[in-house]
Protein backbone atom coordinates (compact mmCIF):
# COMPACT_ATOMS: atom_id res chain seq x y z
CA UNK A 1 0.00 0.00 0.00
CA UNK A 2 2.95 2.15 0.00
CA UNK A 3 1.78 4.11 -3.18
CA UNK A 4 -0.89 5.46 -1.79
CA UNK A 5 0.38 6.45 1.35
CA UNK A 6 -1.82 9.66 2.74
CA UNK A 7 -1.14 13.07 2.93
CA UNK A 8 -2.32 13.36 6.69
CA UNK A 9 -1.32 16.22 9.39
CA UNK A 10 2.40 14.90 9.00
CA UNK A 11 2.58 14.49 4.86
CA UNK A 12 3.49 17.33 2.57
CA UNK A 13 2.93 21.10 2.95
CA UNK A 14 -0.55 22.24 1.91
CA UNK A 15 -0.41 24.05 -0.84
CA UNK A 16 -4.88 25.29 -1.26
CA UNK A 17 -5.99 28.71 -1.06
CA UNK A 18 -6.27 30.49 2.30
CA UNK A 19 -9.66 32.01 3.29
CA UNK A 20 -8.20 35.39 2.31
CA UNK A 21 -7.04 34.44 -0.82
CA UNK A 22 -10.33 32.67 -1.77
CA UNK A 23 -12.38 36.16 -0.23
CA UNK A 24 -10.13 38.40 -3.21
CA UNK A 25 -11.28 36.70 -6.10
CA UNK A 26 -14.51 38.11 -5.90
CA UNK A 27 -15.14 39.25 -9.55
CA UNK A 28 -11.57 37.60 -11.14
CA UNK A 29 -11.07 34.00 -11.92
CA UNK A 30 -14.45 31.66 -11.08
CA UNK A 31 -13.82 29.68 -8.30
CA UNK A 32 -14.81 25.92 -8.71
CA UNK A 33 -15.81 24.23 -5.59
CA UNK A 34 -16.77 20.27 -5.38
CA UNK A 35 -18.09 18.10 -2.58
CA UNK A 36 -15.85 15.20 -1.68
CA UNK A 37 -16.53 12.78 1.26
CA UNK A 38 -13.23 10.44 0.89
CA UNK A 39 -9.87 9.38 0.41
CA UNK A 40 -9.67 8.22 -3.34
CA UNK A 41 -12.05 11.02 -5.00
CA UNK A 42 -10.48 13.78 -2.75
CA UNK A 43 -7.07 12.48 -4.70
CA UNK A 44 -9.03 12.31 -8.31
CA UNK A 45 -10.22 15.82 -7.69
CA UNK A 46 -6.80 17.08 -5.98
CA UNK A 47 -5.45 16.45 -9.51
CA UNK A 48 -7.72 18.79 -11.19
CA UNK A 49 -6.99 22.40 -9.83
CA UNK A 50 -9.96 22.71 -8.52
CA UNK A 51 -10.26 25.79 -5.64
CA UNK A 52 -12.16 24.24 -2.78
CA UNK A 53 -13.39 20.60 -1.67
CA UNK A 54 -16.55 20.37 0.52
CA UNK A 55 -16.57 17.71 3.25
CA UNK A 56 -20.50 18.98 2.69
CA UNK A 57 -23.33 17.54 5.23
CA UNK A 58 -24.88 16.16 2.36
CA UNK A 59 -22.48 13.14 2.76
CA UNK A 60 -25.62 11.90 4.99
CA UNK A 61 -27.61 11.91 2.08
CA UNK A 62 -25.14 10.70 -0.59
CA UNK A 63 -22.66 9.13 0.72
CA UNK A 64 -23.98 7.79 3.75
CA UNK A 65 -27.90 6.69 2.58
CA UNK A 66 -29.82 8.29 4.97
CA UNK A 67 -32.55 11.08 4.38
CA UNK A 68 -31.13 13.93 5.66
CA UNK A 69 -28.26 16.37 6.77
CA UNK A 70 -28.94 16.19 9.86
CA UNK A 71 -28.07 12.48 10.48
CA UNK A 72 -24.56 13.89 10.57
CA UNK A 73 -22.48 14.27 13.75
CA UNK A 74 -19.53 16.25 14.26
CA UNK A 75 -17.76 13.12 14.92
CA UNK A 76 -18.76 11.63 11.44
CA UNK A 77 -18.10 14.96 9.77
CA UNK A 78 -14.22 15.18 11.02
CA UNK A 79 -13.74 10.88 10.13
CA UNK A 80 -14.91 12.25 6.23
CA UNK A 81 -12.58 15.67 6.70
CA UNK A 82 -9.51 13.46 8.05
CA UNK A 83 -9.92 10.95 4.85
CA UNK A 84 -10.93 14.10 2.29
CA UNK A 85 -7.30 15.71 4.18
CA UNK A 86 -5.47 12.29 3.42
CA UNK A 87 -6.25 13.04 -0.37
CA UNK A 88 -6.17 16.55 -1.00
CA UNK A 89 -2.88 18.61 -0.60
CA UNK A 90 -3.25 20.94 -3.04
CA UNK A 91 -6.76 22.35 -2.99
CA UNK A 92 -8.49 24.13 0.06
CA UNK A 93 -10.72 21.57 2.14
CA UNK A 94 -13.84 23.34 3.83
CA UNK A 95 -15.78 21.06 6.37
CA UNK A 96 -19.30 21.38 7.18
CA UNK A 97 -20.71 22.00 10.70
CA UNK A 98 -22.99 19.98 11.16
CA UNK A 99 -26.84 20.60 12.77
CA UNK A 100 -26.88 21.00 16.29
CA UNK A 101 -23.36 21.84 17.09
CA UNK A 102 -23.34 25.69 16.65
CA UNK A 103 -25.93 26.60 18.74
CA UNK A 104 -23.91 29.49 20.74
CA UNK A 105 -20.32 31.03 19.73
CA UNK A 106 -18.74 29.04 22.37
CA UNK A 107 -20.11 25.87 20.56
CA UNK A 108 -19.09 27.30 17.18
CA UNK A 109 -15.65 27.50 17.89
CA UNK A 110 -15.01 24.57 19.26
CA UNK A 111 -17.06 22.10 16.44
CA UNK A 112 -14.78 24.73 14.36
CA UNK A 113 -11.58 23.91 15.63
CA UNK A 114 -12.84 19.95 15.65
CA UNK A 115 -12.93 20.26 12.21
CA UNK A 116 -9.86 22.18 11.78
CA UNK A 117 -7.84 19.39 13.76
CA UNK A 118 -9.29 17.11 11.09
CA UNK A 119 -7.85 18.69 8.12
CA UNK A 120 -10.12 21.42 6.93
CA UNK A 121 -9.16 24.90 6.27
CA UNK A 122 -12.05 26.29 6.97
CA UNK A 123 -15.99 25.81 7.89
CA UNK A 124 -18.81 26.78 6.39
CA UNK A 125 -22.11 26.97 8.53
CA UNK A 126 -25.57 27.21 7.87
CA UNK A 127 -27.75 30.90 7.88
CA UNK A 128 -27.16 34.35 9.05
CA UNK A 129 -25.51 33.21 12.70
CA UNK A 130 -23.27 36.11 13.10
CA UNK A 131 -22.33 36.09 16.09
CA UNK A 132 -21.25 32.16 15.84
CA UNK A 133 -19.02 33.31 12.40
CA UNK A 134 -17.77 36.51 13.94
CA UNK A 135 -16.45 34.24 16.83
CA UNK A 136 -14.94 31.53 14.35
CA UNK A 137 -13.17 34.24 12.34
CA UNK A 138 -12.04 35.60 15.29
CA UNK A 139 -10.53 32.45 16.34
CA UNK A 140 -8.58 32.64 13.19
CA UNK A 141 -10.65 30.11 11.61
CA UNK A 142 -11.88 31.06 7.94
CA UNK A 143 -15.82 30.76 7.15
CA UNK A 144 -17.90 30.10 4.00
CA UNK A 145 -21.81 31.77 4.82
CA UNK A 146 -24.67 29.46 3.49
CA UNK A 147 -28.08 31.47 1.82
CA UNK A 148 -31.01 30.08 0.39
CA UNK A 149 -31.97 26.55 1.16
CA UNK A 150 -30.37 25.44 4.45
CA UNK A 151 -31.07 21.85 4.26
CA UNK A 152 -30.27 21.51 8.08
CA UNK A 153 -33.35 23.23 9.05
CA UNK A 154 -35.42 23.31 5.80
CA UNK A 155 -38.96 21.29 6.26
CA UNK A 156 -38.74 20.72 2.55
CA UNK A 157 -36.41 20.94 -0.16
CA UNK A 158 -37.58 23.67 -2.40
CA UNK A 159 -36.67 26.79 -3.96
CA UNK A 160 -35.88 29.62 -1.59
CA UNK A 161 -36.35 33.98 -2.06
CA UNK A 162 -39.11 33.51 -4.48
CA UNK A 163 -40.98 36.34 -2.57
CA UNK A 164 -40.28 39.84 -2.15
CA UNK A 165 -39.85 39.52 1.11
CA UNK A 166 -38.05 36.27 1.17
CA UNK A 167 -35.63 37.89 -1.23
CA UNK A 168 -35.13 40.87 0.88
CA UNK A 169 -34.34 38.66 3.98
CA UNK A 170 -31.84 36.41 2.81
CA UNK A 171 -30.16 39.50 0.79
CA UNK A 172 -29.64 40.55 3.87
CA UNK A 173 -28.49 37.52 5.14
CA UNK A 174 -25.55 37.45 2.41
CA UNK A 175 -25.07 41.14 3.29
CA UNK A 176 -24.43 40.38 6.91
CA UNK A 177 -22.25 37.47 6.43
CA UNK A 178 -20.50 39.54 4.31
CA UNK A 179 -19.97 42.43 7.04
CA UNK A 180 -19.00 39.71 9.67
CA UNK A 181 -15.87 38.45 6.90
CA UNK A 182 -16.74 35.53 5.20
CA UNK A 183 -14.33 34.49 2.64
CA UNK A 184 -17.24 33.45 0.49
CA UNK A 185 -20.89 32.95 0.61
CA UNK A 186 -22.69 29.71 -0.61
CA UNK A 187 -25.93 30.81 -2.43
CA UNK A 188 -28.29 27.35 -3.10
CA UNK A 189 -31.60 26.97 -5.06
CA UNK A 190 -32.83 30.98 -4.92
CA UNK A 191 -34.12 32.27 -8.59
CA UNK A 192 -31.08 33.73 -10.40
CA UNK A 193 -32.43 37.29 -10.56
CA UNK A 194 -31.82 37.03 -6.69
CA UNK A 195 -27.68 35.41 -6.75
CA UNK A 196 -27.38 38.05 -9.09
CA UNK A 197 -28.28 40.92 -6.42
CA UNK A 198 -26.55 39.27 -4.08
CA UNK A 199 -23.54 38.88 -5.96
CA UNK A 200 -23.61 42.32 -6.48
CA UNK A 201 -23.94 43.77 -3.31
CA UNK A 202 -21.54 41.41 -1.03
CA UNK A 203 -17.34 41.92 -1.61
CA UNK A 204 -17.52 38.46 -0.78
CA UNK A 205 -17.48 35.88 -3.34
CA UNK A 206 -20.44 34.10 -3.98
CA UNK A 207 -20.60 30.48 -5.32
CA UNK A 208 -24.17 29.25 -6.79
CA UNK A 209 -25.70 25.62 -6.68
CA UNK A 210 -28.95 25.81 -8.71
CA UNK A 211 -28.90 29.62 -8.69
CA UNK A 212 -28.34 30.43 -11.81
CA UNK A 213 -24.40 31.37 -13.39
CA UNK A 214 -24.11 35.11 -12.19
CA UNK A 215 -22.16 33.80 -8.90
CA UNK A 216 -18.64 34.38 -8.44
CA UNK A 217 -18.12 30.76 -8.54
CA UNK A 218 -20.10 27.37 -8.63
CA UNK A 219 -20.48 24.33 -6.40
CA UNK A 220 -22.22 20.86 -6.78
CA UNK A 221 -22.27 17.61 -5.00
CA UNK A 222 -19.35 14.95 -7.16
CA UNK A 223 -21.71 12.65 -6.54
CA UNK A 224 -24.46 14.33 -8.73
CA UNK A 225 -21.80 15.37 -11.37
CA UNK A 226 -19.93 11.71 -11.30
CA UNK A 227 -23.37 10.23 -12.24
CA UNK A 228 -22.64 7.84 -8.99
CA UNK A 229 -26.36 7.48 -7.68
CA UNK A 230 -29.50 6.74 -10.25
CA UNK A 231 -31.16 9.88 -9.24
CA UNK A 232 -29.88 13.07 -10.23
CA UNK A 233 -30.85 16.67 -9.46
CA UNK A 234 -32.54 17.83 -12.68
CA UNK A 235 -30.32 20.80 -12.71
CA UNK A 236 -27.54 18.87 -13.09
CA UNK A 237 -26.41 17.06 -15.96
CA UNK A 238 -24.08 14.35 -15.34
CA UNK A 239 -20.77 13.90 -16.52
CA UNK A 240 -20.00 10.25 -16.21
CA UNK A 241 -21.99 7.28 -15.24
CA UNK A 242 -20.07 5.86 -12.44
CA UNK A 243 -23.18 4.06 -11.29
CA UNK A 244 -23.21 2.40 -14.41
CA UNK A 245 -19.77 1.76 -14.37
CA UNK A 246 -20.00 -0.57 -11.01
CA UNK A 247 -22.29 -2.05 -11.89
CA UNK A 248 -20.91 -3.49 -15.32
CA UNK A 249 -17.63 -4.27 -13.85
CA UNK A 250 -19.21 -5.81 -10.44
CA UNK A 251 -21.57 -7.76 -12.96
CA UNK A 252 -18.62 -8.72 -15.70
CA UNK A 253 -16.44 -10.24 -12.36
CA UNK A 254 -19.36 -12.05 -11.11
CA UNK A 255 -19.65 -13.64 -15.20
CA UNK A 256 -15.84 -14.81 -14.35
CA UNK A 257 -16.00 -16.50 -11.17
CA UNK A 258 -19.16 -18.17 -11.99
CA UNK A 259 -18.16 -18.79 -15.81
CA UNK A 260 -14.65 -20.38 -13.90
CA UNK A 261 -16.38 -22.09 -11.08
CA UNK A 262 -18.32 -24.22 -13.68
CA UNK A 263 -15.27 -24.71 -15.96
CA UNK A 264 -13.10 -25.81 -12.78
CA UNK A 265 -15.87 -28.49 -11.81
CA UNK A 266 -16.54 -29.73 -15.15
CA UNK A 267 -12.61 -30.62 -15.19
CA UNK A 268 -12.82 -32.91 -11.72
O1 LIG B 1 -23.59 19.84 2.01
C1 LIG B 1 -23.39 20.24 0.85
O2 LIG B 1 -23.07 19.49 -0.06
C2 LIG B 1 -23.58 21.66 0.59
C3 LIG B 1 -23.55 22.10 -0.84
C4 LIG B 1 -24.83 21.79 -1.51
C5 LIG B 1 -23.20 23.54 -0.97
O3 LIG B 1 -23.79 22.42 1.48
Amino acid sequence: MSTYLGTGSTGPERTGLTGDAIRVRKGGARLVMLTAYDYPTARALDECGLDILLVGDSLGEVELGYDTTRAVSLEMMAHHVRAVRNGATRTHVCGDLTAGTYRTPEEAVGSARVLVAAGADSVKLEGGLIPQVAAIIADGIPVIGHVGLLPQTAVVYRREGTTPDEADRIAAEARALDAAGCCAIVIEAVPAELATRITAEVGAPTIGIAAGQECDGQVLVVTDLIGQLPNTPRFVKPKADVFGVVVGAAREFADEVRGAARVERQAM
